[in-house]
């Protein structure tokens, strides 16, 4: 089966062309520099964004893939959680692809394809679902993070999210306090290198709480006060580098320990992880720590495969579509009313 694969749902505009679990192209397009000014996502902007460059980068995709567009069985996208405008110009073209060409159309939850992106791997890439085990996943972004319990392939449960900010949006909060640019993630990680994470007690929000939510806004705000009371470390380059060090190991250390301990309590053996933070270097060796210090094995997604992209969206799916269960209520309401047949 060959498939193209559309992704629009916040600021990065993706398409990937899939086939039997290759990804035999995955192109991106980052709006960062646009929303850089406004210190985030502008939803407006990001859509007018996606609507230059979806298709484009769709041609892109298939010519790098050697696929023509008649070559293709099937068209997919992000069909949500997202921006509603962002996402509208990626499943909307989609579909009216699929109508044009008389192929059948497939809209995917977006999540549900990040739980699926640490199974991706090698290049190119394959996804490696003959190795796939039941996981306690973490995805973990700047619009969500989760914890969920992947029970069996394409058999998932949402077992706690956060109740406030998402952790990227506290990196970024806390970078933006500090006057790092937008998004704050990898600089504040920069600025964190070499600085001692003991020597500020930021608190660990909800970590001993047996529920497997998550909370993030306090730890923002008592950021925020303590920089209210100590401006002069602002001027301090060594003090600053300890702070964001202390920071970040209070965030990292609720994100490790809740994903590892839910794995213990349903006695699973495997725990994945994706999303944006998960391209940070501490928080995939401290992972990889807990986790080896658990005989869990561990499965991080590849760098360029922890943002937003499209090859996530297409591999998972083909896998429904091979599968046979394809037909979510919503699907399905795609498919009678496009009638695709
Ligand atoms: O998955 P993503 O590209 O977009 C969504 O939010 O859906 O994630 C972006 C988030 C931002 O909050 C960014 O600051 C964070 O991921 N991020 C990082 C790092 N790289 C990206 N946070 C901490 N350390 C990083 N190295
Ligand atoms: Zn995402």
């Amino acid at each position: 089966m060959t498939l193209l694969a559309i992704e629009t749902s916040c600021d990065e505009t993706s398409a990937a062309v899939v086939r039997d679990g290759r990804v035999l192209a995955n192109v991106v397009s980052s709006q960062i520099a646009l929303h850089a000014e406004y210190g985030g996502v502008v939803p407006e902007l990001a859509t007018r964004e996606h609507l230059r460059n979806l298709v484009p980068l769709a041609q892109t995709a298939l010519r790098e893939a050697r696929v023509t567009a008649k070559q293709l069985d099937a068209l997919a996208a992000t069909r949500g959680p997202g921006l509603p405008s962002a996402l509208m110009v990626g499943l909307k073209a989609a579909q009216a692809m699929a109508f044009a060409l008389r192929k059948s159309f497939l809209g995917i939850h977006h999540h549900e394809a990040h739980l699926y992106s640490p199974w991706i791997g090698g290049d190119p890439p394959v996804a490696d679902f003959a190795s796939f085990q039941p996981n306690v996943s973490l995805i973990v972004s700047g619009g969500h993070t989760m914890i969920v319990h992947v029970e069996a392939e394409l058999k998932h449960r949402l077992l706690g999210s956060t109740v406030d900010d998402a952790a990227g949006e506290c990196f970024d909060k806390v970078a933006k306090l500090i006057g790092l640019p937008y998004p704050g993630g990898p600089a504040l990680e920069k600025l964190a290198e070499g600085g001692n994470p003991r020597a500020f007690d930021f608190p660990r929000p909800m970590l001993n709480e047996p529920s497997d939510d998550l909370s993030f806004s306090g730890l923002k705000t008592s950021v925020r006060y303590f920089l209210r009371d100590h401006p002069e470390i602002l001027n301090d380059g060594r003090r600053l580098g300890d702070l964001c060090a202390s920071v970040q190991a209070a965030i990292l250390e609720v994100l490790v320990t809740k994903t590892v301990r839910t794995a213990k309590r349903l006695g699973l053996r495997c725990v994945t992880a994706s999303g944006g933070v998960t391209c940070n270097r501490a928080l995939r060796k401290e992972l990889a720590a807990a986790c080896g210090k658990n005989a869990l094995t561990l499965r991080l997604a590849e760098k360029n495969l922890c943002t937003d992209n499209a090859a996530m969206i297409g591999i998972l799916a083909e896998r429904k579509m091979l599968r046979g269960d394809a037909a979510t209520p919503l699907d399905a309401e795609i498919h009678a009313s496009w009638d695709l047949e």
